[in-house]
């Protein structure tokens, strides 16, 4: 086993602790970062002048804007004195000539108050020069809109493959966006100090790229930009690139007037402005064998990048390497290209392209089972990994086995067998309401595809009164890191919880971070603050030996004392730190760490990008009712691989949350963009709570059992750990798959039901009704199957 896995029996970590700003999160005491606007003396408000078109070219007149009382200037392209563009692809101007969008920000006004920057706004004139603009996929395909490199994952021989199976379908698989609708929207606040140094408080998930992004807008060194994230009210990805523009706007308004300049999107302007989760246009033909068993996929996926690349080539990177999820397909062939379209530039969100890969099998699998003759729980079943088995793009499938052994610990435990017979008794006995279970599982891979992320630092300061300030480079963003970061340095340093304090992430403690993403932010903090950590142990120790009497051998860490087999006495930490100052021991570390192991070709799209697999499955029973189409979640049971967990009680809030973030995606929220020739062309139509439906408490499940995988240690990871924060949200297909069975339970046997996503009631109920308009149809046999498929 490796050191970074051993886990101590008396530490903190593992142990169920609630979140560590619980108490200030439900008072309402936690400060984001608008919060701090409060005490920022001088403080200008910034509002952006938002694009009426979806495409156009912009002339922009400032004048109208001064004239309005407590306008105190108006920023334009010719105010950077650096580079005039947001993101890290050179192709996103941060104050454009041509607006990319209905609701691009073309200037920022900046006000003594709120008001008076949004009656600026209102009053600056821009002139629209409107050009030709795109706003679907299929308009995308049609023209050849597209931006950005085009990837292709290829294993064996697809066509040879399809050519040769007993059972062909076809078919085109569509899925929509989803916002990301944290509940703190996008928020910066900059200062400028006497010296010229940028202080930018930022509400990001990538406070590193956030400074970089500020200094080259603003042409400094990014030596003279410090960036704060102290939490964030959600980030889902959102907050992962989109920040970095805002909180650029904001310095170059301090820059400019000397003052604080605080920005922060109203809901609406959140909405409307920044980008969303990729959709997906894919088609697709699969390749079965007699009994069933996967043997070739070739497929086209298109996402909607929407104006700009941003994170687009990442997110479709992550997709092709997920069009397996935990299926074995020997044959496959996949391509990705992203649209550009006249849109939000879509973004990183929560699964990162994952979820639009897995969306792909898991609906082809859902699509052909009846097909087949085959149920669904057996089909998904007999195609899961196997050991010794690789991925698509050749990384051997570790620890395979434990997706068969949760599937099975799932379907006994949650009683999947009995309760489907009382769901057919119940379908047999009523006409109107029909339900069924579905069992999905979930491989999701961990580490940034991109090798060079996978690394972290940490800063960890002992005092001599022996309390201990623990800095690392990942952001708190709700989901429970410094929580993990917290047991992990007062496990390693053998403290209580109470005896580690956690610092705000800041670019001046910790450089050159990556983003607080792909899950990875526990192993990766986490192997840096342990490094830390046990450096300042290993240096405490000859000290504490002293004290003791003792060989160093001998010391013991634990529970905020120190002391050593065979020593009567023992030492509180805070001894021995003082003891150390005086002998000029080093109370500081630096912690680094960076996960051995990745090769990844992104050109090819061969390699071992994930450090392991996060495993798990979830059986989900829905209710359906056939006159409105309306869903009501039963019952779910998930079986979830968090590894040997950090901490059991965030672990379990993050599958639970992630879990209903899916569904919400999959059955309830529904982006609608005005795609006619009016003057409204490209507009958001839904861009509020009030149009736009997020899961809340009346969605959750009606009963919700959450299992980990017990002794489940991933060995080289930091205390047997694994990632958790993304993968169960891909649990949610359970739901749309037992929303598609209950469908098919209106029509009659053996018929495929293909179900819009998201399966909103809407959507439900005209599936429904194509189920039952099925009623007269012939046995599907193997000859008409590809014909069937192709409709
Ligand atoms: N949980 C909460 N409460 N809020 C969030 O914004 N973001 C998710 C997930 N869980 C998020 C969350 C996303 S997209 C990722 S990548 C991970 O948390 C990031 O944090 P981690 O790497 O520490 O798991
Ligand atoms: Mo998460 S989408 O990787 O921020």
């Amino acid at each position: 086993m490796s050191e970074l896995s051993r886990r101590p029996g008396d530490g903190v970590v593992g142990i169920p602790v609630p979140h560590e700003s619980a108490t200030l999160h439900v008072t309402g005491a936690a400060a984001y970062t608008d919060d701090l606007s409060v005490s920022a003396a001088g403080v200008l408000t910034a509002w952006p002048v938002q694009s009426t078109h979806a495409h156009a070219l912009v002339d922009v007149d400032t004048s109208g804007a001064y004239r309005v009382p407590g306008v105190v200037r108006v920023l334009t392209a010719q105010d950077v004195p650096g580079v005039n563009d947001a993101g890290v692809k050179e192709d996103e101007p941060l104050f454009p000539r041509e607006a990319m969008y209905h609701g691009h920000a073309v200037a920022w006004v900046l006000g003594e108050t709120p008001e008076a920057a949004r009656l600026g706004a209102a009053a600056v004139a821009v002139q629209y020069r409107p050009l030709p603009s795109i706003l679907t996929l299929p308009e995308a395909i049609a023209t050849g809109s597209f931006q950005g490199v085009q990837r292709t994952v290829e294993r064996g021989d697809a066509m040879a493959a399809l050519a040769g199976a007993r059972f062909v379908f076809e078919g085109v698989t569509e899925l929509g966006g989803q916002e990301h609708f944290y509940l703190e929207t996008q928020a910066a606040l900059a200062l400028r100090d006497s010296e010229g140094q940028y202080f930018v408080q930022s509400s990001t998930q990538h406070p590193s790229e956030t400074q970089e992004i500020v200094a080259h807008v603003l042409g400094v060194p990014s030596s003279q930009v410090t960036v704060q994230t102290l939490r964030m009210g959600g980030g889902f990805g959102g907050k992962e690139m989109q920040p970095h523009g805002l909180a650029a706007i904001a310095a170059l308004g301090a820059k400019l007037t000397g003052r604080p300049v605080r920005l922060r999107l109203n809901r609406t302007q959140d909405m409307t402005m920044t980008g969303k989760r990729h959709p997906f246009h894919i088609s697709w033909r699969a390749g079965f064998d007699e009994d069933g068993g996967l043997l070739a996929l070739d497929a086209t996926l298109t996402s909607d990048g929407g104006w700009c690349l941003d994170l687009s080539e990442p997110v479709m990177s992550r997709a092709l390497c997920h069009i397996d999820n935990a299926y074995w397909i020997p044959h496959v062939r996949a391509l990705g290209r992203i649209a550009r379209t006249n849109k939000p530039s879509n973004t990183a969100f929560r699964g990162f392209g994952g979820p639009q890969g897995v969306f792909l099998i898991e609906d082809i699998l859902g699509r052909v089972a009846p097909l087949l003759g085959k149920d669904p729980i057996d089909l998904r079943r007999q195609n899961l990994y196997g050991e010794g088995q690789l991925t698509p793009y050749g990384q051997p499938v570790k620890d395979a086995a434990r997706m068969p052994a949760i599937w099975d610990q799932l379907r006994a435990e949650s009683d999947v067998d009995i309760r489907r017979e009382q769901v057919c008794a119940f379908n047999d006995s009523h006409a109107h309401v029909k339900r069924a279970i579905a069992i999905t599982p979930i491989k999701f891979g961990i580490s940034f595809n991109f090798t060079a992320f996978n690394q972290a630092g940490a800063l960890v300061h002992v005092y001599k009164d022996g309390s201990v300030l623990v800095n690392h480079g990942g952001t708190e963003m709700g989901q429970g890191l410094h929580t993990k970061m917290l047991q992990v340095a007062a496990t390693a340093l053998g403290l209580r919880l109470d005896q580690v304090r956690l610092a705000p992430t800041r670019t001046d403690k910790v450089p050159n971070t990556s983003a607080t993403a792909a899950s990875a932010g526990a192993d990766l903090n986490g192997g840096a603050v342990k490094d830390a950590c046990d450096q300042l142990r290993a240096r405490m120790t000859p000290v504490a030996a002293g004290m003791l009497g003792a060989d160093a051998g001998a010391v013991r860490f634990a529970q905020g004392w120190v002391s050593a087999a065979g020593v009567d006495t023992r030492l509180a930490f805070a001894e021995v730190a003082r003891e150390a100052y005086l002998q000029r021991v080093q109370l500081f570390a630096a912690g680094y760490y960076r996960t051995e192991g990745l090769h990844w070709d992104g050109v090819r799209m061969q390699g071992s990008p994930f450090k392991y697999f996060a495993y798990g499955a979830a059986a989900a029973e829905v209710e359906v009712d056939g006159f409105t189409g309306a869903t009501r979640l039963r019952r779910v049971d998930i079986v979830h691989d968090v590894g040997d967990s950090l901490s059991r009680m965030i672990d379990i809030g993050q599958i639970e949350g992630g879990f209903v973030q899916g569904v919400g995606w999959l059955t309830l929220e529904e982006l609608r963009w005005d795609t006619g020739d009016g003057p409204s062309r490209g507009r958001l139509q839904t861009q509020a709570a009030s149009t736009y439906k997020l899961p809340s408490f009346s969605e959750m499940p009606e009963e919700f059992h959450v299992r980990l995988f017990e002794d489940a240690r991933e060995d080289g990871a930091v205390y047997g750990s694994k990632a958790v924060g993304e993968p169960p949200l891909m649990l949610a297909f359970s739901v749309r798959e037992a929303i598609r069975e209950a469908v098919a339970a209106f029509g009659p046997a053996g018929r495929s039901v293909e179900l819009a996503s998201p399966a909103t009631p809407e959507a439900v109920f005209w599936a429904i009704r194509s189920a039952q308009a099925a009623g007269d149809a012939v046995e599907p046999g193997a000859a008409s199957v590809l014909a069937d498929a192709r409709r």
